[in-house]
């Protein structure tokens, strides 16, 4: 059985958590909401705790978990090496949806960080993160809390669609307010490397990081191709990205989502689209469409949908990071001139 407590996002008591944080402290997973997207907790000191996560989350093991701490203090214990550049960017986006990779002291438990020299770090903000991590007085280990390879959760109830009975607890604090995870940057690489567009824009980034390398495959330039290998945050319904979306008129726009008879769903980002069949609105703002992403990925399979299409957006700002993960969700790309 799963039991869901719901908590006061801003101002969560310590009697309300206590039950969330006696679980963690026994080397039980908790789901509990972060700024970004909801997070699968466990004790990141206790090997037994750390791989329950893989075991629920059904997570190759290869890869790496993120460390969530409350303060910078408690984080320089794990740290082998402290560039300058970090204490930068923790002053300027900590608490918040930031992540930085560095060279660890090997104090945390080894599946963890899954044999690495390196530790993956970052202080959420949000009020119910914070409390938990405080008041279990260990490191949080917290990849999202979805099934490998779903859309990550924004609300608790997609914790339950993916975890139902699976888990113990899932702490609720209503829908999470950045929608998207955490920017990750390698601090092991000089210059330093975007390894995951995120909350944190790479513009807001550039400012600290003049020269901050961003991987090709992240660029314009580097279309993804029809018939991706691998997919991650798809949804079970035809996901299509159609590109240049913006120079198409909302006409066009239909008849390429009706193709062959089906029942689409227009994942919409424009405000100027005015469409015949049915559509999900995003939002007019970028900020607002990243919000709103993962949800509208879940909401083509809780209805019956046949297709969903989703209009691309520009490659700046969120837009990025929306890019990002719609192009990882995508099973086709639509692309026309
Ligand atoms: O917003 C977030 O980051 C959320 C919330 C819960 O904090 N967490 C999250 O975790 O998105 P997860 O496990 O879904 O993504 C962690 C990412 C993965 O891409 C993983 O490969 C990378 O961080 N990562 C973790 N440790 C790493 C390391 N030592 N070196 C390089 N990448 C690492
Ligand atoms: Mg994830």
């Amino acid at each position: 059985m799963t039991r869901m407590i719901s908590v006061d996002p801003l101002h969560p008591t310590s009697d309300s958590l206590q039950d969330a944080v006696d679980l963690l402290q026994k080397g039980e997973v908790v789901a509990f909401p972060t700024e970004t997207v909801y997070g699968l907790g466990a004790d990141a000191t206790n090997p037994h705790a750390v791989a329950k996560i893989y075991a629920a989350k059904k997570r190759p093991a290869d890869n790496p978990l993120i460390i969530h701490f409350a303060t910078i203090e408690a984080i320089t214990p794990y740290l082998a090496e402290i560039p300058q550049i970090f204490h930068s960017l923790a002053e300027k986006f900590w608490p918040g949806p930031l992540t930085l990779v560095l060279k660890q002291t090997q104090n945390i438990a080894s599946n963890a960080s899954q044999g690495l020299d390196t530790i993956a770090v970052r202080i959420p903000a949000h009020a119910v993160a914070l409390a938990l991590i405080q008041e279990s007085g260990v490191p949080i280990a917290a990849p999202s809390a979805n099934l490998s390879g779903k859309p990550s959760p924004t609300r608790a109830e997609h914790v339950i669609s993916d975890f139902k009975d699976q888990i113990p607890m899932i702490v609720s604090g209503g829908p999470t307010l950045i929608g998207v995870e955490s920017t990750v940057v390698n601090l092991t690489t000089s210059p330093p490397t975007l390894l995951r567009p995120g909350g944190v824009t790479v513009e807001d980034l550039l400012e600290l990081i003049p020269d901050l390398v961003i991987p090709e495959s992240y660029s314009a330039q580097h279309p993804v191709s029809p018939g991706m290998k691998y997919t991650h945050y798809s949804p079970e319904t035809e996901l299509i990205l159609l590109r240049n979306s913006r120079q198409l008129s909302s006409t066009a726009i239909d008849e390429i989502a009706s193709i062959n008879g089906r029942n689409p769903l227009i994942l919409c980002t424009s405000s100027s689209h005015s469409h015949t069949t049915d559509v999900l609105s995003l939002g007019d703002s970028l900020f607002e469409i990243q919000v709103n992403l993962f949800s509208a990925l879940r909401l083509l399979d809780e209805k019956s949908y046949d297709v969903g299409l989703f209009e691309d957006v520009i490659l700046e700002k969120e837009g990025f990071t929306i890019m990002n993960r719609i192009e990882k969700a995508a099973h086709h790309v639509i692309t026309t001139d």
